[in-house]
């Protein structure tokens, strides 16, 4: 039921992808608005505050489902197509991968100017002692590029999960869905 079989996806890991994915459209709406908002506007402080927490809360989901998918290895693949099986390991591999570079690069803007960062005004998470030059400029293109290219990742792997459950008629879909034995 919670951990993963050869064959299904236990709660846990089906419960991480969408609080995941879930966490990452919706940060993703947000920076695009939030950086639209000017000084003057009531919400500009609110937005990024808003924005750096929940990232930091990202951050300790990756952290967890990165050691929860090594500790209960995920279920064989039910295409019989080892190219494409082999397209939808490597985009999660990366996947994972751009979702750790857009989460540092996040916490090294918001700690260029080595002031730790506040989570819901619930606790801080302390700045680096070390910036180096042009800090937050450099970690803010490779935090926007990042997250223009995990959201087009994304929705590529949205289609093709699509594709699976609608054209071959596969219980790839539905096995992300719900945790049962198939
Ligand atoms: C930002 C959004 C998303 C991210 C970052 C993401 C990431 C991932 C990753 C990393 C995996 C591999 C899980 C593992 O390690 O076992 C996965 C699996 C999967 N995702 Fe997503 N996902 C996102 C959105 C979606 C959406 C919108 C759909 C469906 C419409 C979807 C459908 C699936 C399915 C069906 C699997 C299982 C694939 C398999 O069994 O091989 N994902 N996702």
């Amino acid at each position: 039921m919670f951990k993963n079989t050869p064959t299904s996806y236990g709660l846990i890991a089906i419960t991480l992808h969408w609080l995941m994915a879930f966490i990452v459209f919706g940060l993703f709406g947000l920076g695009l608005y939030m950086v639209e908002l000017t000084y003057y506007d009531s919400w500009y402080k609110g937005s990024l505050d808003l924005h750096k927490s929940i990232g930091i809360t990202l951050a300790a989901v990756l952290i967890f489902r990165i050691l929860w998918r090594v500790s209960s290895p995920k279920p064989r693949p039910l295409s019989q197509n080892k190219t494409v099986n082999h397209i939808a390991h490597t985009a999660h591999i990366v996947m994972y991968l751009i979702l750790a570079v857009i989460v540092v690069a996040g916490y090294l803007i918001s700690t260029a100017d080595s002031r730790a960062i506040a989570v819901f005004s619930i606790f801080n998470v302390p700045a680096l002692d070390y910036n180096f030059d042009g800090q937050a400029d450099i970690a803010g293109k490779i935090h926007y590029y990042g997250a223009c290219t995990l959201i087009g990742l994304a929705v590529l792997h949205a289609l093709g999960a699509l594709k699976h459950h609608f054209i071959d008629k596969d219980k790839t879909l539905t096995r992300m869905i719900k945790p049962k034995e198939y």
